[in-house]
């Protein structure tokens, strides 16, 4: 089982993640956790806090002359404010008590539940970890799992399908496999270009106002072999697996898999993918209205799920009212400089979080304890299947 645990707050010293149950023998080199690490900072929109952001890290274990050895990889990514002293004495570890206590807890944010659920008055104790800056270390793991997937033929990317109210028309082309360098290369990780122009111009617009956007990405595995999950299990499904791991991100507040919420809307008749047979590609499908799942398990069809963002809840202008919980007098949230979206690096984390259950579930059906072995079993079942 793949198993990863993060720890670190956002202004602390550093992040760390542990992933355990990689087999031995995956090339892996610190370039490539931090290709990963800068796409999640990509977007335009974004705020000067990316600049602080950017990653120095290193690996405390797992990893021995550029290959994994099938012990826990746990990598440590340091944050460069950190330097600074700037944080110090507010994020310090020794006893001691906050000068600047925040006791107005923001909307849209886990800072009121989060300090009555854990006794706190100050919303820091909360907001620290609840900060997506935790992100970084599922997208460290998400980087270790797609360079398994790689080896398995399984690509994951990603790319924004919505962004406030510009969205890409449903007759654009779905990108593929060698599209993501281009995805990347737009400012708003978007593949269409006419729908591109219109999400810029809603940043622009929103920045103005001092306001925030959501919007929804949409992710793609390519070559994932039939039958990762499973039907026999309600926590065994893929889609169920999806759905949590994609759901478990910051400010997401909805996920589809395939068409799912349009289907609910037609015809048994329209809303399926038929099957055919072909000497040269087996089974195929000329639809993906599953989103390459039935019955809780991969049709060996492009994989695709769409997430949805809710607008960033910490805008530029103060207008959510809140109230202080020392004084239980009603005030408005405290004005920040913060980004206008994140959609665009949502996406990255978007992959990540598919790349981690695709990697898991390619590891519980194959087993194996090197990426040889793994290779040997994965290479065994797909003869299998072409002798069904
Ligand atoms: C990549 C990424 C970046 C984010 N950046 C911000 C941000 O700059 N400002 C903000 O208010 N929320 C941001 N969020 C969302 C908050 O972390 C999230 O809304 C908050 O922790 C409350 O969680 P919930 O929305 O899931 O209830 C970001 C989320 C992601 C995935």
């Amino acid at each position: 089982m793949l198993r990863y645990l993060t720890a670190g707050e956002s202004h602390g010293p550093a992040l760390v993640v542990t992933i355990e149950g990689l087999p031995s023998g995956i090339p892996l080199e610190l370039d490539d956790l931090a290709a990963e690490l800068g796409r999640r900072r990509l977007g335009y929109g974004r705020g000067p806090r990316m600049r602080f952001e950017a990653d120095e890290i290193e690996f405390l274990g797992g990893v021995r002359h550029g290959r994994t050895l099938g012990s826990p990889v746990a990598v440590l990514i340091h944050n460069s404010e950190w330097k600074t002293g700037k944080w110090a004495a507010e994020m310090s570890s020794a006893p001691g008590v906050t000068q600047k206590p925040l006791t107005q807890p923001r909307p849209g944010h886990a800072d009121l539940a989060g300090m009555q659920k854990y006794g706190f008055v100050d919303a820091r104790d909360v907001l620290e970890r609840a900060s997506a800056r935790e992100t970084a270390a599922r997208v460290v793991a998400g980087a270790v799992a797609k360079q398994l997937l790689q080896h398995l033929g399984i690509s994951v990317l990603s790319h924004v399908t919505r962004l406030g109210a510009a969205a890409v028309s449903s007759q654009a082309v779905r990108p593929g496999v060698g599209d993501l360098a281009a995805i990347d290369e737009s400012e708003v990780r978007c593949f269409d270009a006419t729908a591109e122009s219109a999400m810029i111009a809603e940043i622009k617009a929103a920045a103005k106002d001092g306001d925030s956007l959501g919007g929804i990405v949409e992710i793609l595995a390519y070559g994932a072999p039939p039958g990762l999950g499973s039907h026999v299990h309600w926590d065994r499904r893929l889609d169920g697996m999806l759905a949590q791991a994609l759901m478990s991100i910051q400010a997401m507040k909805a996920v589809e898999i395939g068409e799912g919420f349009t289907v609910a809307g037609l015809r048994g008749s329209e809303a399926h993918d038929a099957i055919h047979w072909t000497d040269d590609h087996g089974y195929t499908r000329d639809t993906a209205r599953a989103g390459g799942i039935e019955g809780g398990m991969s049709t060996g069809e492009v994989i695709v799920a769409r997430v949805a963002m809710k607008p960033l809840a910490t805008l530029n202008r103060p207008v959510l009212a809140t109230v202080d919980v020392v004084t239980k007098l009603e005030t408005v949230s405290f004005k920040e400089r913060t980004d206008v979206t994140a959609v665009p690096a949502a996406g990255v984390v978007g992959e990540t979080m598919m790349a981690l259950v695709l990697a898991q579930e390619t590891l519980r059906k194959f087993g194996g304890d090197s990426l040889d072995e793994l290779l040997r079993n994965h290479r065994g079942y797909l003869d299998a299947l072409a002798q069904q």
